[in-house]
């Protein structure tokens, strides 16, 4: 593999991996648990000791989302939830931590539980209220997500990562709907980049993932990792082969549904029976500037619209799809649409007239053709 090979084709790739002492072109799943130590020094030959610590499987996947993030290291979790709560444990009673509001609402609930037990300071504001919030009091930990679920809400990044570095902050950012294909948080100056690679990264709906990419090796990274072990968070080494697998497509998967999103926000924006979408490659978003600046190659494959009617309306249109699975995550090949509202239930403020639609890898023609009929039901 070249040194300057661009990432699409390191992901293509699977990274710089070396051939299988078989010479097979994709690794070997590796699933031993422990490892012998013949050697009269009792050293590990391969630096394997306890797959609770560190895995073949994961090194690989690791690596190349470091490269794809221009990080200095990754980490898998066993979930994408996981890779929060691998952060949130790193705090100490009395740290405060500012969180954007409109975050994946289950971030918010760990953090919320966290503060509660733990004796955290939890400040939750406004995207808009990030940089004031943090100059407020003294602050450990920023957290935001761009773009945010399921307005699509976009964060500044360099502007609330200069605010967090100024107060002395770690910023932390979920990137899972961007994708590095389309967002390099470190390179506008966050310190750890979040996914729940269960989304894009993976791409196929059949692994539950978390990861974390740092700017920088510091003491707070070598906790997390450390931590990642004592506390067995850890990715299954199946799941891990698949990830690595899912990741090989990454480019294609993220610019096809990008360009798809795109098409089928525009039509969604002309249709009688649509009050709003939602979308940040849509001049009317109010982070489209931002987006501009800070995304590459396209606005993402999520979106969100408002149809025109009540709740019972827009389960109606859900389910009335023929294409978009009714169901809940994103970041697959299928399209999937989803109403928010039934899922965060008392936990959210999400409107009922809202459907957040995850846009895969079909037609786009064929996706605006299926929501076209189900709108035509009610
Ligand atoms: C933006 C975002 N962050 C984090 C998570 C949590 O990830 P996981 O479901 O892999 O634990 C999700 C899952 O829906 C998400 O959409």
């Amino acid at each position: 593999m070249p040194d300057r090979s661009k990432p699409a084709t390191l992901a293509a790739h699977g990274g710089r991996i070396e051939a299988a002492a078989s010479g097979g072109i994709v690794p070997p799943l590796e699933m031993a648990t422990t490892y012998e130590r013949r050697r009269q020094d009792y050293a590990p030959p391969a630096g394997y000791i306890y797959s609770r610590f560190h895995h073949p499987n994961w090194e690989q996947a690791e690596k190349l989302l470091a490269e794809l993030e221009g990080g200095a290291e990754a980490l898998l979790f066993a979930s994408g939830i996981a890779s929060v709560s691998a952060i949130v444990e790193t705090l100490r009673p009395g740290e405060r931590v500012v969180a954007q509001e409109s975050i994946f609402w289950g971030t918010r609930l760990r953090f919320q539980e966290f503060a509660e037990r733990w004796g955290i300071v939890l400040t939750v504001v406004p995207g808009s209220g990030l940089i004031e919030a943090i100059a407020a009091a003294p602050t450990k930990l920023v957290w935001f997500e761009t773009p945010a679920n399921p307005t699509w809400e976009i964060i500044d990044i360099a502007a609330v990562s200069a605010a967090a570095h100024k107060a002395g902050a770690l910023s932390v950012v979920d990137s899972t709907a961007a994708s590095p294909v389309l967002t390099r948080p470190i390179e506008h100056g966050a310190d750890i980049v979040m996914h729940s690679a269960t989304k894009y990264l993976n791409g196929h709906s059949d692994v539950i993932a978390g990861a974390l990419v740092t700017a920088r090796n510091d003491e707070n990274w070598q906790r997390i990792r450390t931590l990642r072990g004592t506390t067995g968070n850890i990715l299954g080494p199946f799941e891990a082969w698949l990830l690595l697998r899912g990741m090989r497509t990454l480019y294609l998967r993220v610019e096809r549904a990008s360009e798809s999103a795109q098409r089928v926000a525009e039509a969604m924006t002309r249709h009688p029976k649509v009050s709003h979408v939602m979308y940040p490659g849509l001049p009317d978003h109010p982070g489209h500037d931002i987006a501009r600046r800070q995304m590459q190659g396209g606005f993402g494959g999520m979106l969100s619209i408002r149809i025109k009617g009540d709740g019972a309306a827009a389960l109606r249109v859900a389910t009335a799809t023929r294409l978009f699975r009714p169901a809940t995550s994103l970041g697959g090949v299928e399209s999937l649409i989803e109403h928010r509202a039934t899922l965060e239930g008392a936990h959210g403020n999400v409107p009922p007239d809202l459907l957040r639609l995850s846009i895969g890898i079909e037609d786009a023609d064929d996706l605006i053709a299926d929501l076209d009929q189900a709108l035509a039901q009610i």
